[in-house]
């Protein structure tokens, strides 16, 4: 097994809806007599070719559409878990989309039963503590993050952070500033993605607008020297998903990623997988290509997986122990 693969790591960028394999869709359609646009799961799989990141999030929203019990939230994390073992993962902090469940009727209690009575054992059968972020479908605007967030409330005690995700550019991070505002007075942690296909500009808003405590993507940080500096500076995380960005054409190949860059600048980078199932890899898979394309040494990607446990949500004591 490669390093990469082998390396203790923690998971940070993980869309668990993006876990879903076409096997389970298939599973799960048949079971919940949804009926689908295509006939085979290979059929299915020949779709996995994107442009850019909306053309994406059109199939992992109709794929999705096929989860609507508990059961399959269950299913779908325990299956999520195994691989993640496989690959090293030791803890991981999943993002899920509530809305993309509540405006198909989808019951918010069914979804979050379903992911903790998975998530409840996930220490004992697989080795992995996890933690469950909320992510509002930035493209749904800011009345409709405010109205998910009061769903949310009775479920804080299953909930440790939020976060912002769906189509980016025309949807800046300011105006989501009420709704994190929020989140906040209820002391979660915050995240928000930034700087995937969008501008620089809108990682100053996630750290200054929404006071975030780690960027998700950030990766055009690299157009902007006085934010590389900022970030270098102040530590805060950024968890980058190397195969995602080639898959929906961030970035042109993965030998051109600016992940060298942000090293360089001495920004504390973290690898992940963000939707393994449509992106061709697993977090250790990205583990290994990285160090494949961009020549990064053993050292190098130790400090990558000890990065992802100091960019962690858990405790210090926690942390430092996997140091
Ligand atoms: N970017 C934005 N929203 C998402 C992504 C992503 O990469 N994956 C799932 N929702
Ligand atoms: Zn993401």
């Amino acid at each position: 097994m490669s390093l990469g693969m082998a390396l203790p790591k923690a998971e940070l960028h993980l869309h668990i809806e993006g876990t879903l394999e076409p096997e389970l869709v298939f599973e799960c359609a048949r079971r919940n007599g949804v009926s689908l646009p295509f006939a085979t799961v290979d059929e299915l799989r020949l779709r996995y070719v994107f442009d850019d990141l909306q053309s994406f999030l059109d199939l992992y929203y109709l794929a999705m559409g096929v989860l609507r019990t508990a059961r399959d939230f269950t299913d779908m994390t325990d299956a999520y878990l195994a691989r993640a073992r496989e690959q090293g993962v030791r803890h991981a902090e999943i993002f899920f989309d509530p809305q993309a469940h509540l405006s198909r009727g989808v019951p918010l209690r069914e979804v979050v039963d379903g992911l903790t009575a998975s998530l409840r054992t996930s220490e004992q059968r697989f080795g992995i503590s996890t933690r469950l972020i909320a992510c509002f479908l930035r493209d749904q605007g800011p009345d409709e993050a405010m109205a998910t967030w009061e769903a949310l409330r009775p479920h804080l005690g299953d909930i440790h952070g939020v976060g912002l995700d769906s189509a980016e550019v025309g949807h800046p991070p300011q105006d989501f500033a009420p709704v994190f505002a929020r989140a906040r007075e209820a002391g979660l942690h915050l995240v928000a993605h930034a700087g995937e296909e969008g501008p620089a500009d809108y990682v100053w808003q996630a750290l200054d607008v929404l006071g975030v405590q780690r960027v998700d993507h950030g990766i055009r940080a690299v157009e902007d020297p006085e934010l590389l500096r900022r970030l270098a500076r102040e530590r805060t995380p950024l968890t980058v998903c190397p195969l995602s960005n080639v898959r929906l054409r961030c970035v042109p190949r993965l030998a051109e990623h600016p992940l060298p860059r942000l090293v360089d600048a001495g920004v504390l980078v973290t690898l992940n997988s963000d939707d393994p199932a449509y992106f061709g890899g697993y977090v250790g898979e990205n583990f290994a290509a990285v160090q494949r394309e961009l020549g990064f040494d053993d050292a190098a990607m130790r400090e990558f997986a000890a990065n992802s446990f100091r960019a962690s949500f858990l405790p210090a004591d926690r942390r430092e122990a996997y140091l």
